[in-house]
């Protein structure tokens, strides 16, 4: 099926996950297939486009890695071009690591500033980014949740998929109903995490990230994924158990307000209706 989206083509199929709870089709979360890695992006950024047009002031959270830096550099185009317009929009952080400041080579907030605040020239004042280097971290944790509360919740939340089933650093182990705290990282995701950088980076064994109970009350939940060393991760969250082992799989608790975005390489060990 070809759809277009603003003057481009993409590509893509729109199917349904089956549903694993027999609730039948119109609950399942929408998994699209896109042919690369591109059309992914651009997809992403529709839908932040059209939340912002549908609701110029909500509250949504985007993700870092490598997995957005694409839909950012989308955006970041359409802002130059005035298409989009971030000025009401409160952008909520999703992720840090413990105890890093904006100034340290590691902080996923620094990745944020260079990737999308500073080129889309995104106003501070409605920023809130995650307190990673807070005095208090987990009262400023509970104060970052009622910020997000005052202003009704995510509007929208889209999310990466870890090689490890993790969504923000909701790793495994991670319940359905956490919310925003300071947790231990796996050895693999600080791993993965060190391949960003070049040279010697020592990433921190703690993170503070938004909860996966957070993220589940968004009212439009978005997950990204690209490339084929995620396919068998991205198949075990969206047809496995739904189970703490896989932090992942507990999105499709979302059901219909869930929506994956695939790239062909990443969805190929999927079975769609
Ligand atoms: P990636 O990370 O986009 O760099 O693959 C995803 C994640 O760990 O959430």
């Amino acid at each position: 099926m070809a759809e277009g989206t603003g003057n481009r083509a993409i590509e893509m199929e729109k199917q349904s996950l089956m549903s694993s709870n027999m609730s039948g089709a119109t609950t399942a979360p929408q998994v699209t297939v896109v042919e690369a890695y591109d059309e992914m992006s651009r997809l992403a950024a529709d839908v932040v486009q059209s939340t912002i047009e549908s609701a110029p002031g909500s509250a949504m959270t985007l993700p870092t890695g490598d997995t957005p830096r694409g839909m950012f550099d989308e955006l970041v185009r359409r802002i130059d071009a005035g298409v989009v317009d971030f000025s009401q929009v409160h952008l909520f952080s999703l992720d840090d690591y413990l105890g890093v400041s904006i100034d340290d080579e590691a902080s996923l907030t620094r990745w944020l500033r260079d990737a999308f605040l500073i080129p889309g020239d995104i106003p501070e004042e409605k920023l809130h980014l995650i307190p990673a280097d807070a005095d208090d971290p987990h009262a400023a944790a509970e104060r970052y949740e009622g910020d997000l509360l005052a202003l009704g919740g995510l509007e929208l939340a889209i999310v990466g998929l870890g090689p490890n089933g993790h969504i923000a650093f909701n790793e495994p182990g991670s319940e359905p109903d956490s919310r925003t705290r300071v947790v231990d990282l796996t050895p693999e995701s600080r791993e993965q995490n060190a391949a960003y950088y070049t040279g010697d980076q020592d990433i921190p064994s703690q993170a503070i990230t938004m909860g996966l109970g957070t993220i589940l009350s968004a009212r439009r939940i978005v997950l990204i994924v690209s490339g084929e060393g995620k396919a068998e991760i991205l198949s075990r969250s969206l047809h496995g158990p739904m189970t703490s082992d896989v932090p992942a799989s507990w999105l499709r608790l979302a059901e219909s307000r869930l929506e994956i975005i695939a790239d062909r390489a990443a969805a190929a060990q999927l079975t769609l209706t």
